[in-house]
């Protein structure tokens, strides 16, 4: 641990404002269970190592709590990688996500995954409030499955003022099947991912991996990637079911038996 880390680690990076709004968090492999305090989030390089390539996995300065530089440190952060492979996820995670990281790992050169609940993509009567938020466990179970870095923005930091600019995706892609339903779902997805791809890629190029199982939002995703041009590959992971046939999904977990049954 190089003075510099020592001095990052468990506090706020100094010489950052204490004022303002934080972009970005980020939490990093066994020590993460820290983040759920609210404050301050770092670990060590000892959680990495997990490879011969470049980047975090060879050891990296430690992050700690991260200001309005958010952006900038994460980006210098990722910077050794020359492809990041980055799972968006909002969290609760099950081993359809797991998968999807196993698959990122063979895709890219050092391993993200987001956990974020995105208000946006959630109607006025959905669960936003009770999504189930379980971040300590995700981060000891991402570390498990050999992610490199987890990055879990709080709500204020990714919109610190309201989203007035918006992807709003076309409408015979969006506003069909699962769309049809949920009004303007495609729009929160599309823009929260756009960020999220902007936080993690910034301009440069990597791999993202989204579930099959969401056929129509990796569709909506493929579209927007291709039609802005961003130097992102999107791979689609195979759907992962229960021993009963049906996808694992966080969502399942809200179906009783008979449900499950249907
Ligand atoms: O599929 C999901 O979990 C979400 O829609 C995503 C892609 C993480 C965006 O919030």
């Amino acid at each position: 641990v190089s003075p510099q880390q020592q001095r990052l680690r468990g506090d706020v990076i100094p010489g950052l404002p204490q004022r303002g709004f934080a972009l970005a968090r980020v939490v990093f492999g066994d020590r993460a269970k820290r983040q759920t305090d609210g404050r301050v989030v770092v670990q060590g390089v000892a959680a990495f190592g997990q490879g011969p390539q470049h980047g975090p996995r060879q050891g990296h300065p430690l992050l700690g709590r991260v200001r309005p530089e958010a952006h900038r440190q994460l980006r210098q952060h990722l910077r050794p990688a020359q492809c990041p492979a980055f799972v968006p996820t909002m969290g609760n995670l099950h081993s359809g996500h797991l998968a999807l990281v196993q698959n990122a790992r063979r895709l890219g050169d050092v391993t993200v995954a987001s956990i974020f609940v995105n208000r946006l993509q959630f109607g006025p009567n959905e669960d936003f409030d009770t999504y189930p938020r379980t971040l300590a466990a995700d981060c000891d179970q991402l570390k498990a499955a050999g992610c490199d870095l987890v990055f879990a923005p709080s709500e204020k930091e990714l919109y610190p003022e309201p989203q007035g600019f918006t992807v709003q995706p076309p409408t015979e892609l969006a506003n069909i099947l699962e769309g049809h339903f949920r009004p303007g779902f495609f729009s929160g997805v599309s823009t929260v991912v756009l960020k999220l791809f902007h936080c993690v890629f910034g301009s440069g190029p990597g791999t993202a991996v989204f579930g099959q199982k969401d056929y129509q939002q990796l569709m909506v995703i493929r579209r927007m990637v291709s039609q802005f041009a961003m130097p992102i590959q999107i791979v689609a992971g195979p759907t992962q079911r229960a021993p009963d046939g049906l996808a694992l999904s966080s969502r399942n977990g809200y179906l009783s038996e008979t449900e499950r049954a249907e």
